[in-house]
C-alpha cells in the first residue's frame, strides 16, 4: 500500500493582491482545502469611497462565468447585472442603429471583487489582510511564510519584479498610443439618459467612445483617443467643441458643463500590453492575471482570461495531486501560449481598429464570416465566438481562425462577387462583450 502522499499536507498558500483575480483565486484555494492569506495594499474596498471617473465596466463572457460557477459565484454575479441585447451604434448625425449579438447573449455588471472579496471571507481557512503591500521578498516589515506565493497584483506586480532579476525570464512590455479616459452621463429624470440594455458605441476611426449602464442608471462613458488628441485639447471650449464635432448627440446627455469640467477631472490613463514567460518560480511562485499578462482592452477578455487562469490553475492542482513542483512547471507550458494568444489578439484587434474600420474588403469578410458560422456552425466558427462563448484554448482558437481564413478566402471572392449587400459597421470585438461587471476602486 502506498503512503498517502506528502503533496496533500495542508499547505499555505499567500496571494498578493485582492483584486478579481486575487479575491477570486482566495475561493479556489480555500475551496480546495488550503490555508489562503490575501495581502491587498489598498484599504478594503467594501469599506472604501466610489472614485469618481474611476469605475470600470467590465464585460464577463463564457470563460470567466465557468471559473466562478466554480466556486458557486456565478448567479450570484450574473444575476445582478444588466441584460444586454446588442450593440448600439451612434453615428455622427446622431442616428442610433442597433445591431444584435450574433447570440443569444445578456449582459450584466456588477461590482465584483467585492462580491468575490465577502464569498472568500465565508471560507474559515481563508484571512484577508488589507493595507498590506508587498514592497520587496525581503525588504517588508513583516515576514509571511508561505508554501506557495501567488502573484495576482496586477499590470505593475511586485511579484513579477523578483522574476525579472532572474535568469531566463523573457518579459516584454508595450504602451500603446492610446489613452482612455471616463465620463459619467447621469439620468435625466431618475431614467437612463440612453437605452440601458445596449453597449453604445460612437466609432469615429483613431477615436472611439462607447458607454455602459450602471446599475445607479448612470452610464459610464470610456473615451478611447491617441495621447496627442488628448493634449490637444487644453480648454473647455475646445472639450466642447471636440465632442460638437465628434459626439454631438452625446453633449446633452453628459451635461455640457458637466463636460468641460470633468475632461479635466483625471488624466487620460495609459495602456500596457504585458508578456512575459515562465509564470513560474520552481514550486515556490506563480503569476496570475495582469501580472502574468495584461493586455489592451480591445478584446473585453483581460479579467476573462485572469479568471480562467484560475481554473486551470485549480485543474492543474487536480491532475497533479497537488505536487507544486509538477504544478507550477506544467501550468507555464499550458497556459503560457494561450494568454500570450489573447495578448496578441487583443492587439490585432486595437490596430484591427484603427486601420481596417473603414475597409469595405474587411468588413465584408466579417459579415461572410458570419454568414458561413449560420450555414456551417460546427465548421465555420467566427473568432470572437470561440474566444467569448466558448472555452477553447486561446491559442487553438487562433490556429483555428488562421485556417479557416486560408478554407474562406475563395468563398470570399465568391461571394463579393455575387453580393451587393451594405455591411453594419462591426467596428471591434466590443462586439464580443456579453457581460458587464462592474467594479469600483480600480
Ligand atoms: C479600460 C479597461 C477596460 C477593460 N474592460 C475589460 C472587459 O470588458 N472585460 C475583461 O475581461 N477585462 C477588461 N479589462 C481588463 C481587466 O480590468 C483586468 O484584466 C483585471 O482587472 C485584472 O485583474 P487582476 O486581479 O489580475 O489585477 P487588478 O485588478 O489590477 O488587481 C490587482 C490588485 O493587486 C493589488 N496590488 C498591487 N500591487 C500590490 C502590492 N505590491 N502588494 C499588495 N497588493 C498589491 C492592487 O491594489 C489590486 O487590488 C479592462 C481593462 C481596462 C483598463
Ligand atoms: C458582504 O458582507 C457584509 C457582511 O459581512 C454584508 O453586510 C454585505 O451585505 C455583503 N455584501 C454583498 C454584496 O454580498
Ligand atoms: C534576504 O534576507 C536574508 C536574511 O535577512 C538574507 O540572508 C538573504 O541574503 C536576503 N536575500 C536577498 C535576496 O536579499
Ligand atoms: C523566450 O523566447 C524565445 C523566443 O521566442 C523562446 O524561444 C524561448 O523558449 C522563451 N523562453 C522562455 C523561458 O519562455
Amino acid at each position: 500500500m502506498e503512503e498517502p502522499s506528502d503533496n496533500r499536507q495542508k499547505k499555505v498558500v499567500a496571494v498578493v493582491g485582492g483584486g478579481l483575480v486575487g479575491a477570486l483565486n482566495a475561493c479556489f484555494f480555500a475551496k480546495r482545502g488550503l490555508d489562503v492569506e490575501v495581502f491587498e495594499s489598498r484599504e478594503d474596498i467594501r469599506q472604501a469611497k466610489v472614485v469618481k471617473g474611476r469605475s470600470i465596466n467590465l464585460a464577463l463572457s463564457h470563460r470567466g462565468r465557468q471559473a466562478l460557477k466554480h466556486v458557486g459565484m456565478e448567479e450570484k454575479i450574473v444575476s445582478q447585472g444588466i441584460p444586454m441585447h446588442a450593440r448600439m451604434i451612434h453615428s455622427l448625425n446622431g442616428k442610433q442603429s442597433p445591431i444584435p449579438y450574433g447570440k443569444k447573449s445578456q449582459v450584466n455588471r456588477l461590482p465584483a471583487t467585492y462580491k468575490l472579496t465577502n464569498h472568500s471571507e465565508t471560507y474559515p481557512n481563508a484571512k484577508l489582510n488589507f493595507d498590506h503591500k508587498l514592497q520587496d521578498w525581503n525588504g517588508t516589515k513583516e515576514h509571511i511564510q508561505a508554501d506557495l506565493i501567488v502573484g495576482c497584483d496586477g499590470a505593475f506586480s511586485a511579484i513579477r519584479k523578483q522574476f525579472l532579476r532572474r535568469s531566463r525570464f523573457n518579459y516584454s512590455q508595450t504602451y500603446i498610443p492610446h489613452g482612455y479616459m471616463e465620463l459619467t452621463m447621469p439620468p435625466i429624470n431618475g431614467e437612463f439618459a440612453m437605452k440601458p440594455n445596449y453597449l453604445h458605441i460612437w466609432p469615429r476611426n483613431t477615436f472611439m467612445m462607447i458607454a455602459l449602464p450602471n446599475l445607479d442608471k448612470t452610464f459610464t462613458c470610456t473615451l478611447f483617443m491617441p495621447f496627442d488628441e488628448f493634449e490637444k485639447i487644453t480648454t473647455g471650449d475646445q472639450v466642447i467643441e471636440f465632442f460638437q464635432k465628434c459626439f454631438p448627440d452625446s453633449i446633452p446627455l453628459i451635461g455640457a458643463d458637466a463636460l468641460r469640467e470633468d475632461y479635466f477631472r483625471l488624466p487620460a490613463q495609459a495602456m500596457v500590453s504585458v508578456k512575459c514567460s515562465p509564470y513560474h518560480i520552481g514550486d515556490k511562485c506563480v503569476l496570475m492575471g495582469d501580472a502574468a499578462h495584461a493586455v489592451v482592452p480591445f478584446y473585453g477578455q483581460g479579467m476573462n482570461a485572469g479568471f480562467e487562469d484560475c481554473i486551470v490553475f485549480d485543474e492543474i492542482m487536480e491532475q497533479f495531486n497537488e505536487d507544486l513542483a509538477a504544478v507550477l512547471a506544467e501550468y507555464s507550458r499550458v497556459r503560457v501560449p494561450d494568454d500570450h494568444a489573447i495578448a496578441d489578439l487583443a492587439m490585432y484587434n486595437y490596430v484591427e481598429m484603427r486601420a481596417h474600420v473603414n475597409s469595405k474588403w474587411f468588413l465584408f469578410r466579417k459579415h461572410v464570416d458570419n454568414i458561413l458560422h449560420f450555414v456551417m456552425p460546427k465548421t465555420i466558427i467566427p473568432l470572437y465566438t470561440m474566444v467569448t462563448f466558448t472555452r477553447t484554448r486561446y491559442h487553438k482558437a487562433v490556429e483555428r481562425w488562421q485556417w479557416q481564413d486560408k478554407v474562406n478566402t475563395p468563398t470570399f471572392y465568391f461571394l463579393k462577387y455575387k453580393t451587393k449587400k451594405n455591411y453594419h459597421v462591426d467596428i471591434t470585438s466590443f462586439s464580443s462583450y456579453s457581460f458587464i461587471l462592474h467594479i469600483n476602486n480600480l
